[in-house]
């Protein structure tokens, strides 16, 4: 696979909401599938099933809930189907078009019940193909909009799947990867890509599919992946790719690099808390080798441009959603407090959607973990449509970002299983300030404080270490608020977007309703909610408009609410008065944020932990938000 399919540099995996798998070898299909599965339910899910085919006939189970209830039913399953199949596909839904019951649940099949299909992505003119349907006397059982694909399959049907597929496909509106099977031909398997990644890995004797390269590396590395408009079918005789237009092409077997221990919780109680843990080895990973301390500057040769280039960008936008746009918020002031240039960060789906001023001088940042995010990937193509220079920063090697802007900066923080994002927050931060320091040395920025803020980057791991040294203490702290139902995080310049961030880490992981404010803005309304049941995260670090932020918690005080403060070593006194202190190393404001928010990550953490809450698979929330 060439440089251009996979982004800025080498692969890793693909992310996407719900989680497809495909077996299609010598094996019994149905174990390999649930288990797949499992190792794709980080993705958050809310309901499962699999589909077999043997001795040419279909049998399905599926099952509101975790993929564990799926296993036993699975397991005590009458059907032979079950138990001999060596063929057969597998889904994790999040429900998105009607409830997550039983019926809504994949794999569908159509109204004969011969053919069976699982789709990733949203069929947007699911209605009026509903309608066409129901007029040829052909009626759906669920409510969602996949259903209405597997009916359009069946009735586009003559003697050939890949055909009907392919057919079907053209009449479709909306995103889809998908896997399809027939009775009518035991021994093959149709996938199909457009927007939702699809990975085929090439075993001995057997091809495992995905969207998700964590249910294909226990089997093998070799991989094909799916490009938008491909079509796969898999049979004894290997795997051959066609286009929509069923002409067939060619793809390149691409090795995967994926670390198995990486995807593995090891001893930790929960993926979060490991890979809050993993943050010193994760940014020093995402700063290795970019660090120029001669120059005083970073060396990110994804990103492409020459000094020259750099030196004629006029502004900065960042895209991104999320604790991505957290991170981009920390880059804007990166980006005019050191290269004076002027910056902006904008939530994606609103830049796709205002009709946004963009000039060639702009250099668009589009900041993703999974590279997948729909509203983020909208941005990026609306900013290219513009003329805008757009670069990603991802930590998913080879995603559709990654893939469409062409240049950036991968975070190489390791996969992130835990649904609410910790070590790629902090690598994307690290990575943003490498940005400005590289943009910045081709402006105003003088070497030798160049060469300041690099060592301070290089830092950074051990920074994170000593916060993670006071994880008991964070963890007494959090004990003490675990009962509460509200809380507020005030800081300010750039602890502002900290603040948002711990909020978010808060309510994500234990329901606890959080908000993040500036803390001038404090009096702007929040107050009038403050008391003794609203306790309140005041980041008090050393960094100016600390005494102001002091200020304001002093307000917060007066009204009854409890306060924490986040104070810097050597400046405990700050937090004389206050209910508690989290103490994190001192350190130049643009450096800040990281320290702070791995403390705020542990706080959420424990305060969640002792609320028995599901940490790594929060209700409702999903890793990558695919769809808009
Ligand atoms: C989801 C995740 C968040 C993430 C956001 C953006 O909401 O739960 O943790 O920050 O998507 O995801 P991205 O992959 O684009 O960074």
């Amino acid at each position: 696979m060439d440089g251009t399919c996979l982004g800025f540099r080498d692969w890793k995996g693909v992310s996407i909401m719900c989680g497809i798998v495909g077996y299609f070898g010598k094996r019994n299909a149905s174990e390999i599938l649930v288990d797949g599965l499992r190792r794709m339910e980080y993705r958050g899910y809310d309901s499962a099933g699999v589909a077999c085919l043997y001795d040419g006939q279909i049998g399905v189970v599926k099952n509101p809930g975790k993929i564990k209830a799926l296993r036993e039913k699975v397991d005590a399953s009458e059907l032979d189907i079950l138990h001999k199949s060596t063929q057969g596909i597998g889904h994790t839904r999040w429900a998105t078009h009607g409830l997550p019951n039983e019926i809504n649940a994949h794999p569908h099949l159509d109204a004969s019940g011969h053919f069976v299909m699982v789709h990733n992505g949203i069929i947007e003119n699911y209605k009026q193909i509903k309608a066409g349907l129901a007029q040829q006397g052909i009626a759906c059982v669920s409510d969602t909009d996949s259903e209405v694909l597997i009916q359009l399959i069946a009735y586009c049907y003559k003697d050939n799947l890949e055909s009907a597929v392919s057919e079907a496909l053209k009449k479709v509106k909306g995103t889809y990867g998908i896997v399809v099977m027939t009775d009518h031909e035991p021994g093959k398997l149709v996938a199909a890509r457009c927007g939702s990644p699809i990975v085929i890995g090439l075993g001995k004797d057997e091809t495992v599919i995905a969207s998700d390269a964590s249910a294909i590396i226990p089997h093998t590395r070799d991989a094909i992946y799916l490009e938008d408009f491909d079509m796969a079918v898999v049979t004894a005789d290997g795997v051959q790719m066609f286009d929509l237009q069923h002409a067939p092409i060619s793809r390149e077997v691409t090795a995967m690099e994926w670390d198995e221990d990486a995807a593995e919780k090891g001893d930790y109680a929960h993926f979060m808390l490991k890979e809050i843990f993993e943050q010193p080895v994760a940014i020093r990973n995402a700063i290795r080798g970019r660090l120029d301390f001669d120059m005083g500057t970073a060396v990110l040769s994804g990103l492409d441009f020459s000094p020259r280039d750099a030196a004629q960008i006029g502004r900065v936008l960042v895209v991104g959603c999320g604790t991505s746009m957290h991170a981009g918020m920390v880059g804007e002031y990166a980006f005019e407090e050191m290269a004076g240039i002027p910056a902006e960060v904008e939530q994606a789906a609103e830049f796709r959607y205002r009709n946004p001023i963009v000039t060639p001088q702009d250099l668009v940042v589009a900041i993703s973990q999974s590279g997948e995010t729909a509203d983020t990937l909208a941005a990026v193509r609306e900013a290219k449509h513009k003329g805008a220079i757009v670069a990603g920063l991802c930590n998913v090697v080879g995603s559709t970002i990654a893939r469409e802007t062409g240049r950036g900066v991968y975070l190489h923080a390791g996969p992130e299983i835990g649904v609410a994002s910790t070590k790629a927050f902090t690598c994307q931060v690290a990575v943003m300030l490498m940005m400005a320091l590289k943009i910045a040395r081709t402006r105003r920025l003088p070497r030798h404080e160049g060469e300041k803020l690099s060592r301070w980057i290089e830092r950074l791991p051990d920074l994170v270490e000593k916060v993670l040294g006071e994880n008991e203490a964070i963890k007494a702290v959090a004990q003490k608020y675990a009962d509460h139902e509200n809380a507020f995080f005030i800081g300010r310049g750039y602890l502002f977007p900290v603040a948002l961030e711990g909020a978010l880490k808060l309510k994500e992981i234990s329901y606890i309703h959080a908000e993040g404010y500036h803390a001038a803005e404090l009096k702007h309304g929040p107050i009038a909610l403050l008391s003794e049941n609203t306790p309140v995260v005041a980041l008090l670090n050393n960094i100016p408009g600390k005494d102001k932020t002091l200020g304001n918690a002093e307000e917060c005080k007066a009204r009854k609410a409890p306060v924490i403060t986040v104070v810097s070593e050597g400046d405990e006194g700050v937090a004389d008065g206050f209910d508690d202190m989290i103490v994190i190393p001192d350190c130049p404001p643009c450096i800040a944020p990281i320290p702070t928010a791995v403390a705020l990550q542990l706080l959420a953490y424990h305060i969640a932990a002792a609320r028995g809450c599901e940490i790594d698979q929060p209700r409702n929330l999903a890793k990558s938000v695919t769809v808009e």
